[in-house]
């Protein structure tokens, strides 16, 4: 394989420029250059079944999956003092923990995912949207030195995310293991604006970071909660949502599924104006300690005093409770803007014209600009009303967006190892069981060879179709390849590199 097409893991969501040329087309053909970042863990050599691991550590066997399970159950009640729990329960933490790590995945060269598990170190660990994700981390630690390399970081994670959802009344399709730790964070960058990211992944208009950058913006991971670039414009947040969340592989209705389905739980973080405090690249040892409330309460920065994102509130009257309340709420009210006490904008309900409710039913629950933004855009309205009136249809539709955003990263369904592993989705590219009598390969090759000695220009030919066939391969989410040969169909058929090869 070619340098240039072996890339590696970058897990920063948005910011590496693709390096790319007519030999690598399933990166996207995209022009440029980049410096070399590395290729951590050499990917590329894992094999498509759990004989990697033998010798490694790792365990997948049920009885191992189980007893993870049950410890992970366990710290969701298990109520720290160093970060107590939010309604006693770690869960919806735990849920975004995972999908930060899985979300920053990019469609465009593979890049990003929780493989890896980059998540725990610099620059990730300390990008600003990641804000108190340490904090779960630490929560986790226990369960991870237990299970030593019998669990990679990147599984724990996911797994968490899998097992806080499922711990809730959640719906869970099953768990694709296989993730390996990378060393560091070297893989990933820095969202910026910095001179790295300025060098690395140039963004002409911040706002409309172009494809295939992962986000719009620069510094965020996915889309401003306030609105684009902070404007508080629902309609311009839908249009960001559906750009970046395409550029993660999802459409919209499992968009507006992961939103809402995510947004079932839990609560945002923001109980004064002074922010979170330094972030682990500044205070490695006690990030963000928090900066709300009396600084001699054991509760100082954390607990009811947390600062996160800024916001403060939660989406719904049952915030441990999986339901489909979130589409309801956001159907059955009008929705006023308000500042959160760190002055940022948030939504509270009001009743519409004509509501039988009286003031004092309306639920004190609170809407983001980027949760407004599903009532204002028509396929996002209708996928609102669908799941507000379909809890079943949303139970499935979530299950399977959850399934691909935490498996998307880990390539075929033949990667996926484990006990509980999902029947294969079509965006694990499936392809049919190996017929069990395989073709007369002696035959092939001699019908083979007849045709290359029948023009001597064949040979030449034949060896640039097989690498164009075979050159298509990323190391970075184990896409391409000639597996399947899809260098017979459009759109691979018609690549430029392609030319003249259908003959
Ligand atoms: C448009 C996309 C999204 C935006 C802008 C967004 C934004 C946010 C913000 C600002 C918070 C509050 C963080 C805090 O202050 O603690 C939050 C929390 C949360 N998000 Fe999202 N989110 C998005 C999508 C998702 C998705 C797809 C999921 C999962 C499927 C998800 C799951 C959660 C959960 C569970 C919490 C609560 C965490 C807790 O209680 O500690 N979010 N989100």
């Amino acid at each position: 394989m070619s340098r240039t097409c072996k890339l590696g893991v970058l897990a920063a969501l948005a910011l590496a420029a693709v390096p790319a040329s007519a030999s690598c087309p399933f990166l996207g053909g995209q022009k440029g250059s980049q410096p070399d970042l590395g290729t951590g863990v050499d990917r590329a050599l894992r094999s498509y079944d759990d004989s990697y691991y033998s010798g490694s550590g790792a365990d997948f066997s049920r009885e191992t999956y189980e007893a993870l399970q049950a410890d992970i159950t366990a710290v969701f009640t298990d109520s720290q003092d160093f970060w107590p729990a939010d309604f006693g329960n770690y869960a919806p933490l735990m849920i975004r923990l995972a999908w930060h790590c899985n979300g920053n995945y990019r469609q465009s060269d593979g890049r990003g995912g929780c493989d890896g598990g980059r998540i725990r170190f610099n620059p990730e660990r300390s990008w600003a949207d990641n804000t108190n994700l340490d904090k779960a981390l630490t929560l986790l630690q226990p369960i991870k030195l237990k299970y030593g390399d019998a669990v990679s970081w990147g599984d724990l994670i996911t797994l968490t995310g899998n097992e806080a959802i499922r711990s809730m009344g959640g719906p869970v399709l099953g768990f694709c293991a296989g993730r390996l730790d990378d060393a560091s964070g070297f893989d990933s960058l820095e969202l910026g604006p910095s001179p790295e990211q300025e060098a690395v992944a140039p963004c002409a208009v911040n706002g409309t970071c172009e494809f295939p950058l992962g986000t719009s913006t620069v510094g965020l991971i996915y889309v401003n909660p306030e609105g684009p670039l902070g404007v508080p414009d629902p309609a311009g947040s839908a249009a960001d949502i559906r750009d970046v969340f395409g550029r993660m592989g999802m459409n919209d209705s499992e968009t507006v599924a992961l939103i809402g389905g995510g947004h079932a739980f839990g609560k945002f973080h923001g109980a004064c104006a002074t922010g979170p405090g330094p972030d682990p690249t500044d205070a490695p040892e006690a990030p963000w300690p928090g900066t709300c409330g009396d600084p001699d309460s054991p509760t100082f920065g954390r607990a009811e005093n947390t600062f996160t994102s800024g916001f403060e509130g939660q989406w719904t009257v049952e915030p441990l409770v999986w339901d489909n309340a979130y589409f309801k709420d956001l159907l059955e009210y009008d929705w006023v803007m308000t500042e959160s006490p760190a002055d940022q904008v948030q939504w509270f309900p009001v009743l519409k014209e004509g509501a039988t409710e009286t003031e004092d039913e309306i639920p004190d629950i609170i809407m983001l600009t980027s949760d407004i933004a599903l009532l204002y855009d028509e396929e996002y309205l209708a996928l609102v009303e669908l799941f507000a009136s379909d809890l079943s249809y949303l139970d499935t539709a979530f299950a399977a967006a959850w399934y691909k955003l935490t498996s998307r990263d880990m390539g075929q369904f033949q990667r996926c190892v484990g006990t509980d592993v999902a029947p294969p989705q079509d965006f694990q590219l499936p392809l049919p069981e190996a017929p069990a009598d395989l073709p007369d390969t002696d035959g092939a090759k001699s019908a083979i060879m007849s045709i290359l000695s029948s023009d001597p220009s064949y040979p030449a030919l034949f060896v640039t179709l097989a690498w164009q066939c075979a050159s298509t391969y990323r190391s970075t989410d184990f896409l391409g390849g000639c597996n399947g040969a899809r260098i017979r169909f459009s759109p691979e058929r018609d690549w430029a590199g392609n030319q003249g090869l259908d003959q």
